[in-house]
């Protein structure tokens, strides 16, 4: 394998395209100061084709490697197939960007590795039938925007049920040696690590913030490999946690700001450990 990756800054919600350019210049500046080996986002960088232009923006500026997922608003302004496509393509093009959603699992050292995908609030969680949430992605992407309010249900179903197979698949696919595998995804998997101000979901939102498919191929995996530490991350609810869903399957729920850029934590990962710290740099709430 390559050098090791030790430190990770892990960034989620970012939602460039809410920042003004000085912040998004001093973000960038604490950023470098940290200097991570590499970025992990964790979805909802910005919307439409601003995306790409965004991670292009990274790539020329911090110059190493930008793991990704891809969050809902990634989504606006086209269908959740043709938007994956245009960010395949860019990966092609620009070789510091990974889209973890399109890749397998990638070593970050000896016996542990990252893997990623976007995940959807699935609608098997909470009350979908009595829930009054309309997110804004019904009217902005082009899959929920083109079909019947009754179809609804069965896409967000179908997206769900996607998202559990590529991971249970990258999962499965892991030799025994791995004992660390580090999980990034937008949607919070679990009802438990779905955090709004200090409380958990209820069931009107959780049926849009929570992935439970997901969740129960991630549970699945871990009782599996009852030897091997699954450590998520992910974002969505703004609001920040950490779920103990195993002993050896930790959620953590990063925070976010609309308009202010955050460094959710640094990741420093050894052969045997995976430690979260948020930097001292970090902004406080
Ligand atoms: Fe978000
Ligand atoms: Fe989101």
């Amino acid at each position: 394998m390559n050098q090791p990756l030790r430190r990770i800054a892990w960034i989620t919600d970012p939602h460039f395209d809410h920042a003004k350019l000085d912040v998004w210049q001093s973000w960038a500046a604490k950023l470098l100061e940290l200097d991570p080996d590499a970025i992990l986002i964790t979805g909802d960088l910005s919307e439409g084709d601003d995306v790409a232009y965004q991670l292009r923006c990274l790539a020329e500026t911090l110059n190493r490697p930008i793991h990704f997922v891809l969050g809902n608003h990634d989504f606006y302004g086209k269908s959740i197939a043709s938007a994956r496509r245009d960010l395949i393509a860019l990966c092609r093009d620009v070789p510091q960007l990974t889209y973890l959603t399109d890749h397998p699992a990638l070593p970050l050292n000896e016996s542990t590795v990252l893997i990623g995908d976007d995940g959807w609030g699935d609608a098997t969680e909470g009350n979908y039938a009595d829930s009054n949430v309309r997110l804004n992605d019904f009217q902005l992407i082009d899959d929920f925007r083109n079909s019947n309010p009754d179809a609804w249900q069965s896409l967000l179903v179908a997206e769900g049920k996607a998202a559990a197979d590529r991971v249970a698949e990258k999962l499965q696919n892991l030799p025994d040696e791995i004992t660390q595998v580090l999980i990034a995804t937008h949607v919070p998997p679990f009802r438990e690590a779905c955090w709004y101000e200090g409380k958990t979901t209820d069931d009107n939102w959780a049926p849009f913030f929570v992935c439970g498919q997901l969740g129960k191929a991630l549970r699945e995996a871990a009782e599996r490999a009852p030897d091997r530490k699954h450590i998520v991350l992910c974002g969505h609810t703004h609001h920040d946690g950490v779920a103990k869903m195993a002993d050896n399957l930790v959620v953590h729920t990063g925070f976010s700001r609309y308009g202010s850029l955050e460094i959710e934590s640094m990741l420093t990962i050894e052969q045997d450990s995976l430690e979260l710290s948020r930097p001292a740099i970090y902004f406080p709430k």
